[in-house]
């Protein structure tokens, strides 16, 4: 009797063990209580971009430990060939839901086409496809990011309003506004839409505007900001009136450049980075805009979630999806009067 008791104890040790063990891929896994653990396989385009490496992958990973997700962020190093692969590797491990940053957001189709094939469910977030009809490929992709055009409009009218309330601004008095703009990457929809609206709020004001130069910047980084601004002012001097900047990150660059060369010039940016927030509080930048990176995290994780039990994928959550299938979460104007807000 004693021997069949130690026998059936090892044996449940055993089982136990090879129960944990089962954990090794990052296919989906069985606990000890046999309940399924749901596996979102993710990627970050490239580990090097502060916005969607400091901001989005932590809090990916804070909201699927909160739901009791296992979640596996790869960096995809800025190339969607390596992307490509990264989705066969998820799918071969058999992970419950894909969670994919493109790196290039005209690729979409082929990591859709994957996803359908395999048939699991796909969330795209922060790169929104650019593709006619892409989302449409296939009922179980969905898209969480912003909408693009509203980070140009609200830096717009920052911009536009602390213009005119800073007659001096206009330094050669000629009543047209002098700007540099350091865009990001090309063909991004945040890039081109934010380089848009932001100059189309000094056309609505009726305020005309001279581009003195613009620069693409794949990485959308500081040190791409800070080589750029070093030769604006080197070749414009005086001459620029504004910088523009489509992210923080560039902005940071530039406002180096700016210090370096002991000047100082009405800078803006977007994302609200702590670092920016800082800068706001020195006086060193003039604005930015809330790019509420945690909350397209929760939205990613939120409707991860929902899709793996089978429910519809907003039920239970306060998004909403748009006719495209997408959750498009607000940006806010942050200023010098409501910097400490963000904080
Ligand atoms: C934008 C963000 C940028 C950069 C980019 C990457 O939304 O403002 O800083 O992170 O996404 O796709
Ligand atoms: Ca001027």
């Amino acid at each position: 009797m004693k021997k069949l008791l130690s026998v059936m104890l090892v044996l449940t040790m055993v089982l136990a063990i090879v129960g944990c063990s089962s954990d090794k891929g990052s296919g989906t896994t069985t606990d000890q209580q046999g309940t399924k653990e749901i596996v979102i396989g993710a990627n970050i385009y490239n580990f090097g971009d502060n916005f969607m490496n400091g901001v989005v992958s932590p809090a990916l990973k804070e909201y699927a430990d909160a739901a009791g997700v296992k979640i596996n962020i790869v960096d995809s190093e800025n190339q969607q060939n390596k992307l490509n692969d990264q989705v066969d590797i998820f799918i071969g491990q058999g992970v419950d839901i894909l969670a994919i940053n493109l790196v290039d957001p005209a690729s979409a189709s082929t990591i859709i086409q994957k996803a359908k094939e395999a048939n699991i469910p796909l969330i795209l977030f922060n790169k929104e496809a650019t593709e006619e009809g892409a989302m449409a490929m296939y009922d179980k992709v969905w898209y969480v990011g912003t909408a693009s055009a509203d980070a140009g409009i609200i830096q717009g009218d920052m911009m536009v309003a602390d213009w005119k309330a800073n007659a001096k601004w206009d330094k050669n008095g000629d009543g047209k506004v002098q700007y540099v703009l350091l865009k990001g990457e090309p063909g991004h929809p945040d890039a081109e839409a934010r380089t848009e609206y932001s100059v189309k709020a000094f056309d609505d004001a009726g305020i005309p505007v001279e581009e003195l130069a613009m620069q693409p910047d794949p990485n959308w980084s500081t040190d791409g900001g800070n080589d750029k601004m070093a030769t604006w002012l080197a070749s414009f001097g005086d001459r620029i009136e504004l910088v523009i900047c489509n992210n923080d990150g560039m902005a940071f660059g530039a406002i180096n450049a700016m210090k370096e060369q002991g000047v100082s010039i009405p800078v803006y940016g977007v994302d609200a980075l702590e670092q920016a927030l800082n800068h706001i509080a020195d006086g060193e930048m003039n604005g930015t805009v809330l790019n509420d990176g945690k909350n397209q995290a929760k939205a990613v994780i939120d409707l991860s979630l929902n899709v793996a039990n089978g429910k519809d994928p907003i039920e239970g959550t306060s998004w909403t999806l748009d006719d495209v299938k997408a959750v498009r979460v607000p940006y806010v104007a942050v200023t010098p009067d409501n910097f400490a807000d963000f904080k």
